[in-house]
């Protein structure tokens, strides 16, 4: 069935969205990192015990992000915030700058962003492009340490009320590219509001797929742009 045209959307996405693009998704066969599980090295006692380990961890991700680029998934997210006359707003888990530069700009990074970083003392969010290390400085208060700007395991995601205003009142909902494994974003489908339009578009069932109404199984470049001709009506 045609969605209204000034029906509001709500989109998750998480690493699947970006895999086609070269970058390792958390819980497929490549998923660990030097041996560790990403929840022993995305935490805030990892941080504690280990700062150098976690600093070079995201400093590696950081490095990676030039090298790739946002693919056709990414760019059809964005051509339909572009052409949807109605609200939408774009979640992602992913703390790369992919939809970023595929053009979203109504969109949440609610696990924090690789190329930022966080004053421990101050708190601003900081524009960080290059490596952080424990002698990274705040330049705006001239004396916190700066921390990644990553939600980790423990820590409460950004913009949670928004988020939740806008699958409170949505139409359609859908999740591409992501596992469920990771609360809260595994349970947005059931916050979406009561009669929404509820679709997976993943590789395979994700740990939430009996929750969705609708499911697509394949890869996001050949999924994702066929689904947003559809509901542009192209
Ligand atoms: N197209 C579509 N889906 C894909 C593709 C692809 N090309 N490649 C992989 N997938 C699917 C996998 O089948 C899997 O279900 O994407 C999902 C990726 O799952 P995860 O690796 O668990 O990633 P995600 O769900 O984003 O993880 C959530 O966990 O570690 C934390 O904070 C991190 O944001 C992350 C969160």
């Amino acid at each position: 069935m045609a969605l209204p045209r000034d029906a509001s959307i709500v989109l998750l996405t998480g690493a699947g969205i970006s895999a086609e693009s070269g970058l390792r998704t958390f819980r497929d066969a490549d998923g660990l990192w030097e041996n560790h599980r990403v929840e022993d090295v995305a935490t805030p006692e990892a941080f504690h015990r280990n700062p150098a380990l976690v600093y070079r961890f995201y400093n590696e991700r950081r490095r990676s992000l030039p090298g790739v680029q946002p693919n056709a998934a990414h760019r059809a997210l964005a051509r339909l915030e572009r052409e949807w006359p109605g609200d939408l707003l774009l979640v992602t888990q992913n703390v790369d700058d992919l939809h970023d530069r595929a053009g979203s700009r109504n969109l949440v990074h609610m696990h924090g962003e690789l190329l930022k970083g966080r004053c421990l003392a101050c708190r601003r969010v900081l524009d960080w492009p290059g490596d952080l290390d424990a002698d990274s400085r705040c330049p705006a208060c001239r004396r916190g340490q700066v921390r990644p700007h990553i939600v980790w395991f423990g820590e409460v995601p950004l913009e949670m009320e928004r988020i939740y205003r806008a699958l409170e009142r949505c139409a359609l909902f859908a999740a591409v590219g992501t596992s469920g494994h990771v609360y809260p974003a595994a349970g947005f489908v059931e916050a979406a509001a009561p009669g929404a339009r509820t679709v997976e578009l993943n590789l395979e069932p994700s740990r939430v797929a009996d929750a969705f109404q609708e499911h697509r199984a394949g890869r996001a470049t050949d999924l994702v742009p066929a689904f947003v001709d559809e509901l542009l009506g192209a």
